[in-house]
């Protein structure tokens, strides 16, 4: 029997923008299958995810942030605009695992 969902694209990403509480900052994060990374999409994302903020929204004030070892999304934020202001503290989920953040900001006049 014919399998007729061998087309169906896969997820490679996930990810989202957001007002980061009552800062006026909007605050995004995104994330590549591991099979995937390498390949420019998580700039691509969080770019488009950026443009729309703008467009449809008038942000102007962004941020982000990421575990101090994770040099990688430290390379995609940059490539956004955002530019290192402090040091904060990344926690898993369940708490289970904290270090050291470092933490970014981009404001568009
Ligand atoms: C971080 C992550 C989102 C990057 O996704 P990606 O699609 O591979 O990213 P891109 O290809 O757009 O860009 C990666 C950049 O980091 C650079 N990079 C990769 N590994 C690096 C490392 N160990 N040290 C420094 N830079 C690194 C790449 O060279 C590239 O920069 P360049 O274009 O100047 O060469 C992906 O690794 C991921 O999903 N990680 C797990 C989840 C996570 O940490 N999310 C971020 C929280 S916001």
């Amino acid at each position: 029997m014919r399998n007729n969902f061998t087309a169906v694209p896969k997820l490679i990403d996930s990810g989202d923008i957001g007002p980061h509480g009552n800062t006026g900052y909007w605050r995004f994060c995104c994330n590549i299958r591991y099979d995937c990374w390498g390949n420019g999409y998580a700039t691509e994302a969080a770019q488009a995810m950026m443009d729309y903020a703008r467009k449809a929204f008038g942000v102007t004030h962004f941020c982000a942030s990421h575990a101090e070892p994770n040099l990688a999304s430290g390379r995609v934020i940059a490539k956004c605009g955002l530019e290192f202001v402090r040091y904060g503290i990344w926690s898993k989920l369940d708490g289970s695992c904290k270090m050291r953040s470092m933490e970014y900001e981009r404001v568009e006049v």
